[in-house]
């Protein structure tokens, strides 16, 4: 593996090879990358993904640039493609990239190929280490991952989340997805899952529930939704977690809107695994990292 682009890259036996690696790390494992340099390159807000970078950078002893797109020359007119060569030529190479062209991170991996570029989310195509940090909350939790059903609920068309967690769950078996949305959300492909705008049909039974925020900066005319009647037939609350398992967990992503797609009481309760998401996200990307650089 020379960049982490998206899922579908990965064999299975990588991503096994990649949550033995990140457990480690969890469990105290260190490692020595001092002699390389990174950049965290965020051309989109982020606060989690980001600074999850950042600490899994410094937890291996890797040193790590963080630019910011609003004060760099790309503001005088430089190309993405001219900075990474210009990073590059002073010595990084390893470089984590959020932007919200699709695909950009592959083009700029075949032009800059001295480079290990990890792709932080394009658009609304993926987010392969999300993917993986969620991978490891479920298995974490619920290691048959065959005889598991998932639900993801919510503005499927534009998750990028959504997308390489279809990957993920084709790629290391998961037994059942199901992808929730009103009609207006459905996805234009599926990788992998059943769709359907039961939310009950979606979440009886279910092992584990991931919810998504609505993306309203993604929304276009033609898939606006009113907020409050999405409310009503999809958000996660107390009644309608009654359909789901009494052991199932509760997911998120982030950045969680409280009371729009899940109410706050479930973020706190026993059942949601939201900051063991993000907790478990600076192990995975040691473990990514790593694997790239070592
Ligand atoms: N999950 C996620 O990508 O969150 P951020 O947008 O805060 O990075």
């Amino acid at each position: 593996m020379k960049n982490l682009l998206e899922i579908s890259q990965l064999s299975p036996h990588q991503i096994q090879s990649l949550l033995q690696q990140a457990y480690a790390f969890k469990q105290g494992k260190r490692a020595d990358l001092s002699q390389h340099y990174a950049a965290n390159l965020f051309y989109e807000n982020s606060t989690r993904t980001r600074a999850s970078f950042e600490i899994a950078a410094r937890k291996l002893q890797l040193p790590i640039l963080n630019l910011n797109s609003e004060n760099s020359s790309e503001k005088k007119g430089e190309t993405v493609e001219d900075s990474l060569l210009n990073l590059h030529a002073m010595g990084v190479n390893l470089m984590i990239i959020r932007h919200q062209e699709e695909g950009i991170q592959q083009r700029l991996a075949q032009r800059i190929p001295g480079v290990a570029i990890i792709n932080a989310g394009d658009g609304v195509h993926a987010h392969p280490s999300q993917a993986l940090l969620d991978l490891m909350t479920i298995y974490e939790i619920k290691p048959e991952l065959e005889s598991l059903k998932v639900a993801i609920i919510g503005n499927i068309s534009h998750s990028r989340v959504a997308n390489s967690f279809q990957c993920i769950a084709k790629s290391m078996g998961i037994g059942q997805l199901m992808l929730i949305a009103p009609p207006v959300w459905h996805p234009k492909t599926v990788h992998y899952g059943e769709v359907t705008d039961s939310l009950q049909q979606g979440i009886e039974q279910a092992d584990v529930l991931i919810c998504l925020r609505v993306q309203q900066e993604r929304l276009q005319a033609e898939d606006q939704l009113d907020l409050s009647t999405y409310r009503n037939q999809y958000a996660l609350t107390r009644e309608t977690l009654k359909l789901a398992k009494k052991d199932a967990i509760i997911m998120h992503p982030g950045p969680v809107n409280r009371g729009v797609e899940i109410d706050s009481e479930l973020v706190e309760s026993s059942q949601s695994r939201i900051l063991q998401q993000v907790q478990n996200g600076v192990f995975m990307r040691m473990a990514i990292m790593h694997h790239l650089l070592a």
